[in-house]
C-alpha cells in the first residue's frame, strides 16, 4: 500500500505520516529532507544554490542513509532546499529514487509536496494537510525554539509566506492538491487528533 501526503511548510504532514507509518508497518520517507541534503551537500562544498549541473551531481549521489544528519532540520537548510528545489532537472534527478522508495515490498509512506501529483499519481491513499499560514508559523516557530535556535516569531511567518509562495508558484511540480487526495485541516487538532483524522481516512 502506497500513501501519498502533500501540504505546505509546518502543516503537521510530517508528525502524522510518522506515525502512520509506524502504526501501519510501513517505511516512511520524508521527502523534503532528500532536498534539504541537496542543499547541504551544495553549501559544504561552497557552491551557489543556483549551480544547477552541481546541484543535480549532488542529487544524483544522494544517499538515504545520511537523512538523519540534524544539521538538516536547520532553518537555513529550509531555504536552501526550497531554493534547490524550483529547479526541474533537481525535481527529475530526485524522482527514481523516491519512487523505488515508494514500491518497496509492503509498500511505503512518503510526504512532501508532489508526492500524489507527480511522483506516486497511482498511490492508493493520498492525503493533502494543511493548516492556517499562522498556525504553521506558530508550530515552526516552537519546532525551531525547542532545537535551540533563535527565532522571531513574525519572522518565521514572513518565511512561511514566501514558502508557500515559491512552492505553489514554481512551474516544475507546484505544490497544488491532487484531485482524488482528500483534504485535511489541522488548524485546530493537536497531532493525537490529526493523526486519527488521518487514519480515519485512509481506512474509509
Ligand atoms: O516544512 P518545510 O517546508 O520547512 O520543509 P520540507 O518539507 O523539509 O521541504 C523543504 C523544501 O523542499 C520546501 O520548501 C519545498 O519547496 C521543497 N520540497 C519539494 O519541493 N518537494 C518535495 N516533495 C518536498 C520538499
Amino acid at each position: 500500500m502506497i500513501i501519498a501526503v502533500d501540504g505546505p511548510s509546518a502543516s503537521g504532514k510530517g508528525s502524522v505520516s510518522r506515525r502512520i507509518a509506524a502504526q501501519l508497518g510501513l517505511p516512511y520517507l520524508d521527502t523534503g529532507l532528500l532536498y534539504r541534503a541537496v542543499a547541504r551537500d551544495m553549501l559544504d562544498q561552497g557552491l551557489p544554490l543556483d549551480d544547477e549541473d552541481a546541484a543535480v551531481r549532488a542529487a544524483k549521489s544522494l544517499d538515504l542513509d545520511g537523512l538523519d544528519d540534524p544539521r538538516l532540520r536547520e532553518r537555513r537548510m529550509g531555504e536552501a532546499a526550497s531554493r534547490v528545489a524550483a529547479s526541474p532537472a533537481v525535481r527529475e534527478a530526485l524522482l527514481e529514487l523516491q519512487r523505488d522508495f515508494a514500491h518497496r515490498p509492503g509498500g511505503a509512506v512518503l510526504d512532501g509536496r508532489d508526492i500524489g501529483t507527480v511522483v506516486c499519481p497511482g498511490a492508493d491513499v493520498k492525503l493533502y494537510i494543511t493548516a492556517s499560514a499562522e498556525e504553521r508559523a506558530h508550530r515552526r516557530y516552537l519546532e525551531l525554539r525547542d532545537r535551540g535556535e533563535h527565532v522571531d516569531e513574525d519572522e518565521i511567518y514572513q518565511d512561511i509566506l514566501k514558502r508557500d509562495h515559491r512552492d505553489q508558484e514554481r512551474s516544475a511540480a507546484p505544490l497544488r492538491k491532487a484531485d482524488d487526495a482528500h483534504l485535511l485541516d489541522t488548524t485546530n487538532l493537536d497531532i493525537e487528533q490529526a493523526f486519527k483524522a488521518a487514519l480515519g481516512l485512509i481506512n474509509a
